[in-house]
């Protein structure tokens, strides 16, 4: 089942669940687990056909751990709820298209804004869908729809990486995670941006902290934090990574100066 970059809705995403493949496809082609975190420099092609991706984006602090969690997970869907101009959705799209993976990756978004990120024109989306036709568009399907006209397309327990980015106040961001929830695969991971800010009328960080007493997770503070959460079990690479994890934190952290 072919799906086109800009799907129209209506239509069953093909995901690894009803094509029966594997969680994720981690593994190397002799069967070998990656279970060694690499630290990558990539270029993001992206930000060479506009430079306002990176610049306008509160995300851009995370790019480059983004790009090294795809690579070390190589997860068969991702999805991400709110896009704007691109920065998250696209620097992990960029790993994907340089390890050659065979993940698809579906970016969901209105793309007229909200009141937190502002209500923006039609330019923006029109560089988004350049971008993603013109640099990835092996494995790119921008979604243009509310996260709730978008869920339906989903199978149940198909989703390895999910990142919510979407309205930031309590009620909608726990709205979009109990939906979204049952879409996530065995062992799979969501992300929360903004855990970090307090701004008043934001309300990430007031759910991640409830999110985090109970299940594992790892975060950043930094670039208005990203909160990595596993709510549906864990791996061996889980494990390395957390055992990694004052080390990495202090990495991207610092990459950020
Ligand atoms: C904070 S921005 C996303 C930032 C982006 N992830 C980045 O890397 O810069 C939030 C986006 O979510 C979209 N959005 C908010 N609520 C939505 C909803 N319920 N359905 C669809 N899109 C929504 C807005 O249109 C906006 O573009």
């Amino acid at each position: 089942m072919h799906v086109a970059n800009n799907d129209r809705l209506g239509i069953l995403i093909p995901t690894t669940k009803n094509l029966g493949l594997s969680c994720f496809a981690n593994r190397m082609a002799g069967g070998e687990l990656m279970n060694e975190w690499k630290k990558l420099n990539p270029i993001f092609e992206y930000d060479q056909i506009d430079s306002r991706i990176l610049q306008h984006s509160a995300w851009r602090g995370h790019c480059r751990f983004a790009y090294d969690l795809i690579h070390y997970y190589q997860p068969n869907t991702i999805v991400e709820l709110g896009t704007h101009w691109g920065t998250s959705f696209f620097s992990m799209c960029q790993a994907v298209e340089d390890g050659k993976l065979p993940s698809s990756c579906y970016a969901v978004d209105t793309w007229v804004g909200d009141p937190h990120a502002g209500h923006y024109g039609n330019e923006v989306y029109d560089t988004v869908s350049v971008i993603s036709t013109t640099i990835y568009p092996r494995f790119t399907h921008l979604l243009r729809a509310t996260f709730d006209e978008a869920v339906m397309q989903f199978e149940d327990d198909s989703i390895q990486i999910l990142h919510i980015d979407g309205f930031h106040q309590y009620d909608a961001v726990s709205h979009d995670y109990e939906l979204w929830l049952p879409k996530l695969a065995e062992n799979g991971i969501i992300m929360f941006h903004d855990i970090s800010c307090h701004t008043p009328g934001f309300g990430v960080w007031k759910l991640w902290e409830s999110l985090k007493e109970k299940l594992p997770s790892l975060q950043f503070e930094h670039s208005s934090g990203l909160g990595i959460l596993f709510p549906k079990g864990i791996t061996e690479q889980y494990a390395i990574l957390k055992n990694q994890w004052p080390e990495l934190k202090a990495y991207y952290e610092s990459l950020e100066a």
